[in-house]
Order: C-alpha cells, then sequence, then structure tokens
C-alpha cells in the first residue's frame, strides 16, 4: 500500500537535485506533487515522467523570492489538488565566497531564496494548513546550518543556520494545530547547486570533498520521504545527513 494516498506536497527546487528526485519518491508514494522552479522545461519533463509511472504533478513556475508567487503556487496546489499537506521548502542557491570581495549580490540572492523564498511559501502554506489542523513542513537546510566552516563560507551558513532557527520557531508555534516541521541538513550531496558559485577560491576549496563518494539526491529524498510518512503523533524534527567520507 502507498503511504502518502490522498496527500498533496508542494515541492520548491523541484526543476533539479534534491527537489527533483523528491518530488519522485513522494509522487511514487501515492502523493500529488506540484512541483515549483524557475526552469518551465525541467518541470514539465518532471511531470511528464512522474504521470508516466501513473503519478500525479503539476508543473508551477514560481521564483519564490516574489512574495506574490511564493503565495499563488500554494493557491494553485490548494486550486488543483484541494489542500496542501506536506511543503518541502528545498529552492536554494550556494553562492560561496569569503567577505571582502564586494559580492554582495550574492550575499542578498542567498538570503533571498535560502531565506525570504522559504519565510513566503511557508506564510502561504501555514494558512491552509491551519485550516485544515494538520500539515508537515520540510526545510531544507545544510550541515552549514549546523557548523561554520572556511569552506562552506559564512554566508551561506549563515542562511542555513537561520533555517535551523526559523524552523525551530515554526515547530513551537504550529505544534497546537498538527503542523509538523523538520529540518533536514545533507553534506554533500551530487547535484548542480556549486555549479553557480562565481569565486574561485570557494570553487578550488570545495574540490577535495567533491572527490569522496558524496551522497546522491535520492539519499536525501528517502530522508524526507522517512520524515514525512510517520504516523501524526511523531515529529522527526532534525535529520542530519553526511557522505559517510565528509570529514566536517
Ligand atoms: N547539494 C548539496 O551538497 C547540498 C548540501 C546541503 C544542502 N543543500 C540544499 O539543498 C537544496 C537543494 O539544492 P540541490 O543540491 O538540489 O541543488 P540544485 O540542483 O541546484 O537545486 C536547486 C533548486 O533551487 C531552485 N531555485 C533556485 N533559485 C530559485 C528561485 N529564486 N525560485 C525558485 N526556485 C529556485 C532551482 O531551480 P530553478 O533554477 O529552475 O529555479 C533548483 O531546482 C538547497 O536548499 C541547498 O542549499 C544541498
Amino acid at each position: 500500500m502507498v503511504k502518502l494516498d490522498g496527500k498533496v506536497a508542494v515541492i520548491t527546487g523541484a526543476s533539479s537535485g534534491i527537489g527533483e528526485a523528491t518530488a519522485e519518491a513522494l509522487a511514487a508514494e501515492g502523493a500529488a506533487v506540484v512541483v515549483a522552479a524557475r526552469r518551465e522545461d525541467r518541470l514539465v519533463d518532471l511531470v511528464g515522467r512522474i504521470e508516466g509511472n501513473g503519478g500525479r504533478a503539476l508543473a508551477a513556475v514560481c521564483d519564490v523570492t516574489d512574495e506574490s508567487q511564493a503565495h499563488g503556487l500554494i493557491r494553485k496546489a490548494q486550486e488543483t489538488f484541494g489542500s496542501v499537506d506536506i511543503l518541502v521548502n528545498n529552492a536554494g542557491v550556494m553562492l560561496l565566497s569569503a567577505v571582502g570581495k564586494g559580492l554582495s549580490d550574492e550575499w542578498r540572492r542567498m538570503f533571498d531564496v535560502n531565506v525570504m523564498g522559504l519565510l513566503y511559501a511557508t506564510d502561504a502554506a501555514i494558512d491552509a494548513m491551519k485550516r485544515q489542523q494538520s500539515g508537515h513542513l520540510v526545510n531544507i537546510s545544510s550541515v552549514a546550518g549546523r557548523k561554520v566552516s572556511r569552506t562552506s563560507s559564512g554566508v551561506y551558513a549563515g542562511t542555513k543556520h537561520a533555517v535551523g532557527a526559523i524552523s525551530e520557531g515554526l515547530r513551537q508555534e504550529l505544534l497546537e494545530d498538527n503542523i509538523r516541521v523538520t529540518i533536514v541538513e545533507p553534506g554533500a550531496v551530487a547535484t548542480e547547486l556549486p555549479d553557480h558559485i562565481t569565486d574561485e577560491d570557494a570553487r578550488e576549496g570545495l574540490g577535495g570533498l567533491l572527490q569522496l563518494e558524496i551522497l546522491q539526491a535520492e539519499d536525501i529524498a528517502n530522508a524526507i520521504l522517512y520524515a514525512v510518512t510517520q504516523p501524526p503523533r511523531v515529529s522527526v524534527n532534525e535529520i542530519l545527513i553526511r557522505p559517510t567520507q565528509q570529514p566536517v
């Protein structure tokens, strides 16, 4: 028997990497999935694959840094599938660099996507979840949300520490409404994430880590699936998951 039959999941950042793998994993367990990101062609391909496997999916083009688009995403999920039971706040960027190089546009983008985008989508989803008196927020942080290292850079780590603090605040604010909150903190995962780094020193700093046997996006999707398929009394609050050989 599938475990998420009748559930509706919205996944941001679903056009690649962890979000894409999570959409496929939740759909395979019977959830109707709304897959959101900016690259429409990738979303349409993903929806085609999910539907081809007998699942239900909807592509929603959405820039999470635009508050009205983030709210529109949640509205679209409700209009199409009737509710929002799970929101996976996964959209993120990791533009690593040391401070002192004038890359303020990149810091702003990281805070806008990783923190403000998460808040906008969450704000809209909470309204729907409170009305139905149930829901599950899954916020994708990072090992960098637990530990600051020179490799992960202070600003990226700052955005992910903010995700951790906001998530714990949400957990306490929402427990009486039966809304669960899970923070997932991956170590290195093989995705497109590092491809957008512009700072050469930061890129080189990551080199050693990426030569290890790092995680696959499906490994994180499996962790998310575990958290969202527990009985209602169980709130899995935090999952830290590193490649076996990752030292920090
Ligand atoms: N890979 C790792 O090693 C690792 C480790 C720890 C944590 N994480 C976290 O995992 C999450 C997913 O990253 P990933 O590794 O799967 O990387 P990825 O393949 O680059 O995926 C990032 C996703 O975010 C979306 N995105 C970026 N800006 C957006 C915006 N403004 N609005 C909507 N969507 C946006 C991208 O889609 P579009 O470009 O199509 O919009 C893409 O689907 C991130 O939060 C990241 O910080 C990753």
